[in-house]
């Protein structure tokens, strides 16, 4: 694949809006999986009424949200309001989520504002009396920033409430058990922790050390998204948390993760994204999937046809859009 990084979206306008002329989807509209398994909403995460056209209500079993948290700044006012609209996609979530269902949440802390917006959120999310806390898990990533004065910020904040009682399948990393010596009674046998795990390898537990980080070298990457999640951690999340033809929602889609990864795990996947750009690009992430096994663009993008810059890369636009 040849070598044509697009720069961050949020950050060049101008090419955001060239693109626009290349997206298949207008606000509003949505687009059907041609193989009959996904749906894609050029819809508004807060708004019940699009949300309740795209799926009808307790379909969901898991919900991965992902929402923006790094456009405001966290002045009081602005905490305040990013709460408040929080608030909306959690009621819009809720009401297409099943009796027993997981909901996951990726959420920032920033260490210079009072950790805000983790506390507050945390404080609304109290309110839901549906919703029952399960974990606060913590990703690692591998970049980080303030490194000088302070301790390095590589922490990436999830949070894991439950409506009635999902299953939960327990996981495991790919890191091999090293230590002996946690030694317990089992049917009057001593045994030792290698002898009685499951695995040979350790639980991923509730701090993530063994993600990498999405970066350029990938071929997960997808160059021109700002917010991209590594797709180990959401197909973790989706083999813990659903089962094969299980429904999972999305409604802050990007660059299409979650529904790539439930291609890949034989889940359904509706997920929206606000901007038409974002909904191309996570429709096209599938396309290219499918087509080549690729899991995103490396170096390359996914507009490198439409930008004169690849032949090769060109997604030819799919029907199913209404
Ligand atoms: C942090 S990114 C999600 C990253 C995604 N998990 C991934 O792996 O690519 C947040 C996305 O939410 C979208 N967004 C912002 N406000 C929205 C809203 N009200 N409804 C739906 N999507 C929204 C943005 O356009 C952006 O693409």
């Amino acid at each position: 694949m040849t070598n044509h990084p697009l720069p961050r979206l949020d950050e060049n306008p101008d090419l955001r809006q060239r693109l626009l002329a290349f997206c298949r989807l207008k606000p509003g509209q949505v687009w059907h999986d041609p193989n009959g398994k996904h749906r894609v909403g050029c819809l508004d995460a807060t708004e019940k009424t699009g949300l309740g056209s795209l799926v009808q209500p307790d379909r969901i079993q898991l919900a991965i949200q992902d929402p923006p948290y790094n456009l405001v700044a966290f002045s009081t006012r602005a905490v305040d309001e990013y709460v408040q609209w929080s608030r909306k996609w959690v009621e819009a979530t809720l009401s297409v989520m099943g009796d027993n269902a997981a909901l996951y949440v990726w959420l920032g802390a920033d260490q210079n504002e009072g950790f805000q917006p983790l506390p507050d959120f945390m404080m609304m999310m109290r309110g839901f009396s549906s919703l029952k806390s399960r974990s606060l898990i913590t990703m690692r990533n591998q970049r980080g920033y303030g490194t000088q004065k302070n301790w390095m910020a590589i922490r990436q904040e999830l949070l894991y409430y439950i409506k009635g009682e999902p299953a939960f399948t327990v996981q495991y990393t790919d890191i091999p058990k090293i230590l002996q010596g946690y030694y317990k009674s089992v049917g009057g046998v001593r045994t030792e922790n290698l002898e009685r795990g499951k695995s040979d390898c350790i639980r991923p537990g509730n701090v993530w050390v063994d993600i990498q980080q999405v970066f350029y070298r990938l071929d997960e990457n997808v160059n021109g998204c700002y917010g991209q999640k590594p797709l180990k951690a959401i197909q973790r999340i989706i083999s813990a948390s659903s089962a094969e033809g299980h429904t999972v929602l999305d409604s802050f889609a990007h660059s299409g993760t979650t529904l790539l990864a439930c291609e890949m795990l034989g889940r359904r996947c509706i997920t929206l994204d606000i901007d038409p750009v974002f909904c191309e690009i996570a429709i096209r992430r599938l396309e290219n999937y499918r087509r080549t096994r690729r899991l995103g663009w490396q170096n390359s993008n996914p507009f490198a046809f439409e930008l004169g810059q690849d032949a090769a890369d060109a997604a030819p636009l799919l029907e199913g859009v209404s």
